[in-house]
């Protein structure tokens, strides 16, 4: 029998779809842990294309050396112990694939331990959700060069496509650098989709608008500047109603938001680069606070809020708001690139801005029509800050003086804003020439002889702040 292009285990509901995307142009083995889950799967999905084993030594005799083995289960821990289990099983030179959310420490770590061994390893960030795994998801594809000239004809032939019909997929760079990128992606999915929420509770609690009158707001921002799968999949989110079919379902889900981590890791490593990245980290914030339901509940009663009172009317607000959704979404794209860019020098990694916007516009979920201004922007700048390309810094101009209003008006009525406060704060920040640091130093200086530079004099310097105290040069 014709041995398979390609193997993978883990047939959870993204493996299955992945699987099935592969089956339409490349034979494919495919091995679940728990018998069972192949079985019914190769009887639902039955074709020539499909090999399902119950047994790891048949899978992998079953893939065409050097073999390609992608592996799509649970980040962490489950995929070390896929790999170990694998091992003695394979030949030098074959390859395993990393498909999941996994760290890209790890992915560094253990394309490491697996090179030492003979054998290579490759992660892949993959997005899209369910849908995009079955009809083409955008890829994050980092490791070894060759190794991926031999994935590509496969990545490529189950990937999404751009806005201008090009391949969602592009190589990113050794190791980590495909889930590096992935990892970001997710954290700017954690930052606009936490924008989203804000603007959906400030037309909830300031205008009393019900789910389905939102949906008619977001539809119309659907037809405009900020169109994007989330707003889209927002629509019928917004709109769908209960078993009893008048009340709406969004009304009667806990205010509880979950996270796996990846949103986490991406302001960690902002801290450890030294990039701030406050839209992203203030959205995990964001979601920890959704947690602390209980404690909510608590303070809540402690303290009286005033009703919320806008002056502005509703549809002038519509428009503002959009305003201040793209800008938002500007910022944070500006701070998640600015992390691309730091962990780029730090790892040695090549990054392509522009490529990167352009494998985000299909098949991910932050795929919008804001990333063609960013894939078009980067393309003619390609290493500079998003903050100081003229066509970026003219669409967050225009939108400036709504953004402001929406973000002001919010917060003097007792709005939570963790995301589009924090890019308008962030904006600001780094859009003033003299900020407020020279105070901070006056007092690490005082209390810590920490020593500070000046503007009008050259060297280090030291001052016995006391009235009357020496001001010293100290190198
Ligand atoms: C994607 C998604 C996917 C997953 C998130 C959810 O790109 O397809 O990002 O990877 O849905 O990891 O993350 P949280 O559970 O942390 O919200």
């Amino acid at each position: 029998m014709e041995k398979s292009s390609i193997g993978l285990i883990g047939l959870a509901v993204m493996g299955q779809n992945i699987a099935r995307n592969i089956s339409r142009n490349h034979k494919i083995s495919v091995y679940n842990r728990t018998a069972s889950v192949t079985e019914d799967f190769l009887k639902e999905y039955e074709s020539n294309m499909l090999v399902g084993e119950t047994d790891l030594k048949a899978f992998v005799d079953s893939v065409a050396s050097p073999r390609k083995i992608a592996i799509m289960v649970k980040a962490g821990k489950p995929v070390d112990m896929v790999i170990e289990g694998l091992l003695p099983l394979l030949d030098k030179g074959d390859t395993i694939l990393d498909f999941g959310n996994s760290n890209y420490h790890d992915v560094i770590r253990r394309e490491k331990e697996l090179a030492d061994k003979g054998f290579n390893f490759f992660g892949c960030g993959v997005s899209g959700g369910e849908e995009g795994a079955l009809n083409g998801p955008s890829m994050m594809p980092g490791g070894n060069k060759a190794v991926w000239e031999d994935l590509r004809p496969i990545f490529e032939s189950i990937c999404a496509e751009d806005f201008d019909g090009g391949k969602c997929v592009t190589y990113l760079g050794e190791n980590g650098a495909g889930l590096y990128v992935k990892m970001v992606h997710n954290g700017i999915e954690y930052g606009v989709m936490q924008m989203m929420a804000e603007a959906y509770e400030t037309l909830t609690h300031a205008y009393g608008l019900n789910p389905g009158e939102i949906a008619d707001i977001f539809e119309k921002y659907q037809t405009g500047k900020l169109q994007s799968y989330l707003f889209e999949i927002s629509i019928p989110i917004l709109r769908k109603k209960d078993e009893s079919g008048k009340d709406f379902l969004l009304d009667k889900i806990l205010d509880k938001a979950g996270q796996k981590g990846t949103g986490r890791w991406t302001a960690l490593d902002s801290l450890d680069q030294g990039v701030a990245l406050s839209v992203i980290t203030e959205a995990v914030f964001a979601r920890t606070v959704s947690s602390m339901k209980d404690k909510r509940e608590v303070f809540s009663k402690l303290y009286d809020k005033p009703k919320p009172n806008f002056e502005t009317p509703l549809e002038d607000f519509i428009v503002e708001l959009e305003d201040a959704l793209y800008a938002g979404m500007l910022v944070s794209y500006a701070q998640g690139f600015l992390l691309l860019k730091s962990a780029a020098e730090d790892k040695g990694w090549d990054f392509d801005y522009a490529e990167i916007s352009r494998i985000w516009e299909g098949g991910c979920i932050i795929r919008a029509k804001i990333l063609s201004t960013l894939h078009t922007a980067f393309g003619k700048n390609p290493q500079a800050d998003l903050l100081e390309i003229p066509e970026i810094a003219k669409d967050l101009s225009d939108s400036l003086p709504n953004f402001r209003k929406v973000v002001g008006e919010c917060m003097s009525n007792g709005m939570p804003l963790f995301c589009l406060s924090s890019a308008l704060t962030s904006f600001e920040a780094m859009t003033n020439a003299r900020g407020s640091a020279n105070f901070i130093q006056g007092q690490r200086d005082f209390f810590g002889a920490h020593t500070f530079l000046r503007t009008d004099k050259e060297g280090v310097w030291h001052a016995d702040w006391h009235e009357g105290g020496a001001i010293t040069k100290v190198k």
